[in-house]
């Protein structure tokens, strides 16, 4: 492969082996060979097997669940890295944790997405790569390069596969996300509606107040994160009292904590469909109405553009 950075090679920390494998198989590249393990105390150890002087690296690691030590493995790898010669490091982050935390939320609360873009420029990291952060701001928290991918031509080739178009709604589950689910509906040319959280009273539960006219329609909800899958399934249950055949979700990363896969397969919801950003449980891919679409060829392309010096941004023209 052509790189103007010296050779490019791959290396990958223990929070998704399969998407890392999945990259590396269609780079025909094969990830560097390292163990990255603990000691006895849960202190994490790197070890870089292979000489990498003088090569373009890209460390994969989301900074998935547990999040903490996902994270402690990308630095240390990061550092393990750079005191190895590489010439260039490119943290890629497919799921970038901790984004939820990207502003002050009261008096004496931290931003922590601010911390760790911090911690992963300081372990030493000259650029990275990551998809559909949760604010596309986070980009500034860094003070070197950030290419911030999208899912969406995956899962609009997806949906164009799968639905009747004409009769599709794309839908924001909350006012936050209008501009992510916006973009998506530009693309496929379908109509948007936005669900509107409010609470009318302090103590009284929160109305969810459909702007948009969904009577007949096909709804496919489009999100960055589910984590506790409240926010879908309050979702897809108003959408259905307001008269909406049939729910979709389509949401780049499923963080899926606690009884969420539960409570997802348990919902009126058709399908959710996330991506491998992060890596399935055995719940997930066992689950009636989840589908998991891989983001493989995505980051491996922005990899093979960033290594040789190309646009990575006409990947989503
Ligand atoms: C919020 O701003 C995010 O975009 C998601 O809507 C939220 O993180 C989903 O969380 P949950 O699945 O726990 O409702």
């Amino acid at each position: 492969m052509s790189a103007k950075n010296g050779a490019i090679k791959l290396v990958a920390g223990n929070s998704n082996p399969a998407l890392a494998g999945a990259i590396a198989a269609w780079l025909q590249q094969p990830l560097t060979k390292a163990v990255v393990r603990r000691f006895a105390d849960m202190e994490v150890f790197v070890e870089v097997q292979e000489n990498v002087r003088g090569c373009d690296m890209y460390a994969i690691q989301s900074t998935s669940y547990p999040a903490n030590d996902h994270l402690m493995e990308l630095l240390i790898l990061i550092d393990a890295l750079r005191r190895a010669s590489a010439r260039r490091i490119t943290a890629v982050v497919p799921y970038f944790g901790y984004a939820r935390q990207d502003r002050k939320v009261g008096p004496r609360t931290p931003i922590s997405a601010k911390l760790v873009a911090n911690l992963i420029t300081q372990a030493g990291a000259d650029r990275v790569m990551t998809m559909d952060l949760h604010a596309g701001q986070i980009q500034g928290f860094f003070d070197i390069p950030t290419d911030n991918l999208y899912a969406s031509p995956v899962m609009v080739r997806d949906i164009r596969e799968r639905f009747d178009l004409s009769t599709l709604m794309v839908v924001s589950p909350d006012v936050g996300g209008v501009v992510r689910a916006r973009g998506l509906a530009k693309r496929i040319n379908a109509p948007l509606a936005i669900i509107d959280k409010r609470r009318e009273r302090p103590g009284e539960s929160e109305v969810m107040n459909v702007i948009g006219d969904v009577t007949g329609r096909t709804c496919v909800l489009i999100d960055d994160i589910v984590d506790s899958g409240g926010t879908l399934v309050n979702a897809a249950d108003a959408l259905l009292a307001n008269g909406a055949k049939d729910v979709y979700a389509y949401i780049s990363h499923g963080v899926l904590s606690g009884g969420a896969v539960a409570r997802i397969t348990a919902s009126k919801l058709k399908e959710l469909v996330i991506t491998d950003s992060i890596q399935p449980t055995e719940a997930i891919r066992v689950a009636r109405n989840v589908r998991v679409l891989s983001i493989a060829t995505l980051i491996g392309d922005a990899i093979a553009r960033t290594a040789a010096e190309e646009s990575v941004s006409s990947l989503f023209d």
